[in-house]
């Protein structure tokens, strides 16, 4: 079945968040939202049609564990991602970011020092300060000088020093923002570091199957008998499905001591039971989703490639950096040459588009904006049309 991605649906008073809190965050709802990291596209027709079929036995009382949903992640991360895990690694969880939670309270104390890697998703380092934690903010560095070149990468000396007495080292593989899909050869490095300074890693792989080719995702905990030991991993089908409302998310701890010690503190609270939908969301997706998520991330890598051509012929002082991976692409804006404010200003009341801040990610941020790409053409043609006539009437 071929799908259309073209399809506009309009998604306003639909309790999404996306337009749901455009006055609240950004003071205005006569915006184009191209921020959170959902997709504007109908999830698949056969995850629809699961839910629908399950409504229709109408007692939706307690619901107990599907019984297919272990072999169901095992047999896709064998299949999509060449990793053979055990049914009894993998345990529930209600969200990657309550997760990072979740592995902070478990074994960490207040005060206790957690890294991250900046610019990062947000959450990283503001569910760390919410709970406590001291942030180590380790910044990447931006190299390359077009938009197929340009790249965060890791300085390891420095990396090296900033892991002193870190507990935690909060890994986005891939890389949100910018996209970097992480190569084996970085992963050994960096678990060969957490080995010495004796730091658990955290690998949430959230985008991990919207790697675009060539490019190759290398589960974190695979690259090292290290790595396997001293690592948890999060997974969830939320953004490669688009299914991050349903919440449905889950660990992977190969360390037979650290998942002990992490199911009992969820075990604790009740926190690793998946409610009705959640577990039959994710067995639907991963044994029947591999044609849909072909054609999604054709549709989006096509998404990617206009964004390129139209930075670099109509509007070349904005550098997209193109993601390796997933549906959000980088701007760097610094060639606009505005102040950070300015910037704002010029995407927000000028232009009428509600995009990520790149502040949001920590202060390497400063001169970037975060676009979602996973929307229709026509919407994407007429973001960048306003960003344009923006640009040239300032
Ligand atoms: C790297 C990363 N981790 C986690 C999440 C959110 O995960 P969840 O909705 O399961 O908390 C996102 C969403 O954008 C993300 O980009």
């Amino acid at each position: 079945m071929d799908y259309n991605f073209d399809e506009i649906i309009d998604r306003r008073n639909s309790d999404c968040l996306k337009y749901g809190v455009l006055q609240e965050r950004w003071g205005r709802t006569d915006l184009l939202p191209l921020w959170v990291a959902d997709m504007d596209f109908r999830t698949p027709d056969f995850i629809i049609q699961a839910l629908r079929q399950r409504l229709e036995h109408e007692v939706l009382g307690y619901a107990a564990a599907h019984p297919q949903w272990r072999s169901a992640i095992v047999q896709w991360l064998q299949k999509q991602q060449n990793w053979s895990v055990r049914e009894e690694e993998l345990t529930f969880i209600p969200g990657i970011v309550r997760g990072i939670a979740f592995v902070l309270q478990a074994f960490t104390q207040p005060g206790d020092k957690v890294l991250v890697m900046n610019p990062v998703y947000h959450p990283f380092f503001l569910v760390s300060e919410h709970n406590g934690r001291q942030v180590v903010h380790h910044s990447l560095q931006l190299e390359g000088e077009t938009s197929a070149n340009r790249q965060y990468v890791i300085d390891f000396d420095q990396l090296d020093k900033d892991l002193e007495g870190v507990k935690v080292f909060l890994l986005s593989n891939p890389h949100n923002p910018g996209g970097r899909v992480w190569t084996a050869d970085e992963l050994r490095r960096i678990a060969q570091l957490a080995d010495k300074h004796d730091t658990l890693v955290v690998s949430d792989e959230i985008h991990a199957d919207l790697t675009f080719a060539p490019y190759r995702h290398t589960p974190y905990a695979t690259v090292s008998e290290l790595a396997r030991l001293h690592s948890i991993t999060f997974g969830a089908p939320s953004k490669a499905f688009n299914v991050p409302g349903i919440v449905s998310s889950y660990s992977i701890v190969p360390n037979d001591q650290l998942r002990r010690r992490f199911n009992a503190y969820l075990a604790a609270s009740e926190l690793d039971e998946g409610n009705l939908f959640a577990q039959l969301v994710t067995v639907v997706a991963y044994t029947r989703g591999a044609d849909w998520l072909r054609q999604v991330k054709a549709y989006i890598s096509s998404n990617i490639d206009y964004v390129e051509q139209f930075f670099a012929n109509e509007l070349p002082a904005i550098v997209p950096i193109r993601p390796q991976a997933s549906f959000l692409v980088y701007l760097d804006c610094r060639g606009l040459g505005l102040t950070h404010s300015q910037l704002l200003d010029l995407f927000i009341d000028k232009a009428h588009l509600a995009l990520d801040d790149g502040r949001k990610f920590g202060s390497a941020g400063e001169g970037f904006m975060r676009l979602n790409v996973a929307t229709p053409r026509s919407v994407l043609q007429q973001a960048l049309r306003q960003l344009k006539d923006a640009v040239n009437n300032d």
